[in-house]
């Protein structure tokens, strides 16, 4: 088994359960000609994050990492009239982007993007009182996801649900002695997995377009 059959398969049933449409496609192709790296979530994986949506009747979502707004689109359809979705981005170009992809899509008035390091944006939520959130997906720079999953918990409603996205990156996530700023992140998260009270969670390896990789999913029982 390898890349090419995994992202055939990948097509094969994006298309029967997420197919894409003109707005979908006119924001991947927005971030390339734009020079954004294409680091998006998969259209399946959207459609998990919107299920997810769906599924915890979300009112309100935050996200951490926007960059063209692709993921954010695929939530924020889940929302019902009313609903809100604040996402963080560091990079003001990739927030750019991702206004103008989210006002096409009509979603201007109901997505937020706030521009920051999202260690700076996430105590601003809570002073502001954004919360309580009913899902967060976490898909920024992975070296803080330790500490971008702390505010998830923080800022979330008990049954919520936090997403966070490349957890398995290759099965290097099993390497003790990695140096690689990405893998330590992803295992200091694993560690707080091991003893945080406030959270059960499990963690699916995939495989597709984006090669080997994976995510873990928790639902909040206090926060
Ligand atoms: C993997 S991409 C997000 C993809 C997006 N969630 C999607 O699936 O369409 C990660 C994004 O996080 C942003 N980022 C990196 N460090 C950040 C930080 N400290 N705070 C907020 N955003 C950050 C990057 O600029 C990039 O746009």
């Amino acid at each position: 088994v390898n890349k090419e059959l995994w992202t055939a398969v990948e097509q094969y049933v994006a298309d029967i359960v997420a197919p894409s449409d003109t707005v979908l496609d006119a924001a991947t192709e927005a971030g390339v000609r734009a020079g954004l790296p294409t680091i998006a979530v998969t259209p399946t994986e959207g459609k998990l994050l919107y299920m997810l949506a769906r599924l915890v009747g979300a009112k309100r979502i935050l996200e951490v990492g926007t960059l063209a707004g692709y993921s954010a689109i695929w939530m924020a359809r889940a929302l019902p009239p009313g609903g809100k979705l604040i996402t963080l981005e560091y990079e003001a170009k990739h927030a750019e982007v991702a206004r103008v992809n989210l006002s096409r899509a009509g979603l201007a008035e109901v997505v937020d993007v706030r521009v920051g390091a999202a260690h700076n944006t996430l105590p601003l939520l809570e002073r502001e009182k954004a919360g309580p959130f009913d899902l967060v997906f976490i898909d920024a720079d992975k070296k803080r996801n330790a500490d971008y999953f702390e505010w998830a918990i923080k800022l979330s409603r008990p049954g919520a649900v936090i997403v966070v996205d490349n957890v398995i990156r290759d099965g290097e996530v099993i390497d003790a002695n990695s140096k690689d700023p990405s893998i330590l992140g992803v295992r200091r998260l694993n560690d707080l997995l091991r003893t945080e009270k406030r959270v059960t969670a499990t963690t699916i390896q995939t495989v597709g377009s984006k090669g080997y990789d994976g995510f873990t999913i928790a639902i909040v029982l206090s926060s």
